[in-house]
C-alpha cells in the first residue's frame, strides 16, 4: 500500500520502536518501508488505529495524516473557552522535559499555566516556563502579588486537568500524605480537577515501599499515572524510574482531557481480577503470581467512563478503585459464584488468572493441616475448575459483550486464536508471559498485548497497565456507541 510519507507516520506514531511493536516487525522491515516509501495493507488497520488514538485524523485509503481529532484543536484561541492545564514542575533531573510538554500541549491549542516547585527551580527557571506558556509561572505560596493576581485557590479550581511532570518521590509522598506546605501541594490538595502525574526518579526510591505505598495511595485516590518507563537513567542506574516521553503524556492527557466522560453511563461492567488460591489444607494453598494490577485498572477505566463496575477479585494487595463494587473471593468456583450473581451485566472482562485446577476433594484437608510425616509425601490429585469465561460466553444472561485475557508462553497469536474459539467470548486480550527482556507479565506495571476480535488483530504495545486499560475501554466505549 503506498502512502504519503512513511517517515511522517513514524514519527507521529512516536519512533520507529512503535511501529516495530504494532506491527510485530523487526528494525530491517521498517527499513525496508522507509526505502519503498510504502507500508504492507496488513499495517493500514493498526497504524490507523494507532494514529487515531494519538490524536491524529488519518484518510485510511491513503493512509494519510490530514489533522488533529482532538476537539481543542479547533476551539482553543478562537473561542478562548477550550481546556486548560495546570503544569505542576516537580523537582527532578527530568524538570527540562517539562517544558516540551508546555510546548506540546500549546500544539495541541491546550491553555498551560505553569507552576514550579522549588526544587525544579534550581533544574529550570520560571522564566523558561513563562516564555514558553507566555504567562506567569507561578512558584510561591505566600506571595502576595501572586495572590493578588490568583490565589492559590483559583489556579487550583480554573484548570481542566492538573498535570504533575516529574512527580517526585517527594511531592508525591506529600500529596499522598496530604501534605501543603508550598504552593505545588496545596494546589494538588485544593483542585478538584482530574490529576495525572509522571512519575520520574531513581529505580531504587521508584521501588521503595514507601513509594510504592505512596503511588497505591494515589491510584486509589483518582490520581492517573502516566509510567514510568523503564530504562537507562540520567544517574547511570537502569531500571523502573524514567520519565515517560513528553509526546506519551500529551497523548494521555489529551485523551484525559477529551475523554467522553458517562460514555458508557448505564451499562453494567463485570470485571474478574488477581488470581484465584486453591486451598491444600487450611493454611496451604495453590496460587499464582497475578498481582490486580491489569484488572483493577481496567475496573478503573469502565468506572471512569460511567458503568457501574462490579469487580470480582482474587486475594491482591491491589486497593479496589474507587466507585466500584468489590466483591473479594478466593477460589475459583467462589470466583465463579460471585460472577454469575452479578448478572445480568453488558459487558464481561475476565482478566484474572483463574486457577486451572483444585486440589482433588478428599485428597486436601480443608478443615486442618495436612501432617507431614516421616518417609511419606503427599500425593496431591488435581480436577478441573470450571472455566468462567466460557461459562459466561455461553451463559443464558450472556453480557452483550464478553473479553477474555490470555497469558500465552508460546505460540501467541495461535494459541490466543485458539482460545478465543474455544472460549466463546467476543474479544481476547493476549499477553505474553515473559517479555523480551525475560521479566513476567504477571505483577508487572507494563503490558503489551495482541488483541483479537472475531479474525481481525493488533499489536498493542509496550505501555503502562493503566494505558492498556484506558485503550480496551476506548474499545469497549465504540461498541456501545
Ligand atoms: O494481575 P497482573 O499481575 O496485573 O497480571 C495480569 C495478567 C497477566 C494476569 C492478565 O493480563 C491476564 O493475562 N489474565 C489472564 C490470565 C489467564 O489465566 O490466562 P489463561 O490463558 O489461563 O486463561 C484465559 C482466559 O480464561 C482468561 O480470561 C481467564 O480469566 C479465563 N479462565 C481461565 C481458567 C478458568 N478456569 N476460568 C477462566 O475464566
Amino acid at each position: 500500500m503506498k502512502n504519503h510519507d512513511v517517515q511522517t507516520i513514524i514519527t507521529a506514531l512516536g519512533g520507529r520502536a512503535a511501529l516495530q511493536a504494532l506491527l510485530g516487525v523487526g528494525a530491517s522491515a521498517v527499513s525496508n518501508y522507509l526505502a519503498r516509501n510504502e507500508l504492507p495493507q496488513r499495517a493500514v488497520g493498526p497504524v490507523c488505529e494507532a494514529l487515531r488514538a494519538r490524536g491524529y485524523r488519518v484518510d485510511p485509503a491513503r493512509l494519510e495524516i490530514t489533522g488533529q481529532q482532538f476537539p481543542a484543536a479547533e476551539g482553543y484561541h478562537a473561542s478562548g473557552d477550550s481546556k486548560r492545564v495546570l503544569l505542576i514542575v516537580g523537582g527532578g533531573i527530568a524538570a527540562y522535559k517539562a517544558l516540551e510538554v508546555a510546548r506540546r500541549l500549546q500544539d495541541q491549542n491546550i491553555g498551560v499555566t505553569g507552576v514550579m516547585t522549588r526544587s525544579a527551580c534550581e533544574f529550570i527557571t520560571p522564566l523558561s516556563l513563562a516564555a514558553l506558556t507566555g504567562e506567569k509561572a507561578y512558584t510561591d505560596l505566600f506571595s502576595l502579588t501572586d495572590e493578588a493576581e490568583m490565589g492559590h485557590i483559583r489556579l487550583a479550581r480554573e484548570a481542566d486537568l492538573v498535570l504533575v511532570v516529574p512527580a517526585t518521590a517527594n511531592l508525591m509522598a506529600r500529596v499522598a500524605n496530604g501534605i501543603a506546605d508550598d504552593l505545588a501541594s496545596t494546589i494538588l490538595l485544593a483542585t478538584t480537577a482530574p490529576v495525572m502525574m509522571a512519575p520520574a526518579m531513581n529505580p531504587v526510591m521508584w521501588g521503595h515501599v514507601a513509594t510504592q505505598t505512596n503511588h497505591a495511595t494515589l491510584i486509589r485516590r483518582g490520581v492517573e499515572m502516566i509510567g514510568p518507563d523503564d530504562g537507562n537513567m540520567a544517574c547511570g542506574e537502569e531500571g523502573t524510574g524514567r520519565l515517560t516521553q513528553p509526546e506519551d503524556i500529551v497523548t494521555a492527557v489529551m485523551a484525559r482531557l477529551f475523554r467522553q466522560e458517562g460514555a458508557l453511563a448505564g451499562r453494567h461492567a463485570l470485571v474478574t481480577s488477581g488470581p484465584t488460591i486453591e486451598p491444600i489444607d487450611s493454611v496451604r494453598y495453590i496460587a499464582n503470581r497475578s498481582s490486580g494490577k491489569q484488572g483493577h485498572a481496567i475496573a478503573a477505566a469502565l468506572a471512569a467512563r460511567g458503568a457501574k463496575v462490579t469487580l470480582v477479585s482474587g486475594p491482591v494487595d491491589q486497593q479496589p478503585p474507587a466507585d466500584v463494587t468489590h466483591i473479594a473471593v478466593e477460589t475459583a468456583r467462589d470466583m465463579l459464584a460471585a460472577c454469575e450473581a452479578a448478572l445480568p451485566a453488558d459487558i464481561a472482562v475476565c482478566a484474572a488468572a483463574v486457577a486451572d485446577w483444585r486440589v482433588k476433594p478428599g485428597n486436601s484437608q480443608p478443615a486442618g493441616k495436612l501432617k507431614k510425616q516421616e518417609g511419606a509425601v503427599p500425593q496431591l490429585q488435581l480436577v478441573e475448575n470450571p472455566d468462567i469465561l466460557a461459562t459466561l460466553s455461553r451463559h443464558s444472561h450472556r453480557p452483550r459483550l464478553v473479553v477474555g485475557f490470555a497469558a500465552e508462553a508460546e505460540n501467541l497469536q495461535a494459541n490466543a486464536a485458539a482460545k478465543l474459539a474455544r472460549k466463546g467470548c467476543d474479544w481476547l486480550v493476549a499477553n505474553a508471559v515473559t517479555r523480551a527482556d525475560g521479566s513476567s507479565v504477571f505483577n508487572s506495571d507494563s503490558n503489551s498485548a495482541l488483541f483479537l476480535a472475531g479474525n481481525k488483530h493488533e499489536h498493542w504495545p509496550e505501555m503502562p497497565k493503566s494505558a492498556l486499560a484506558e485503550r480496551l475501554a476506548d474499545r469497549v466505549e465504540a461498541h456501545f456507541a
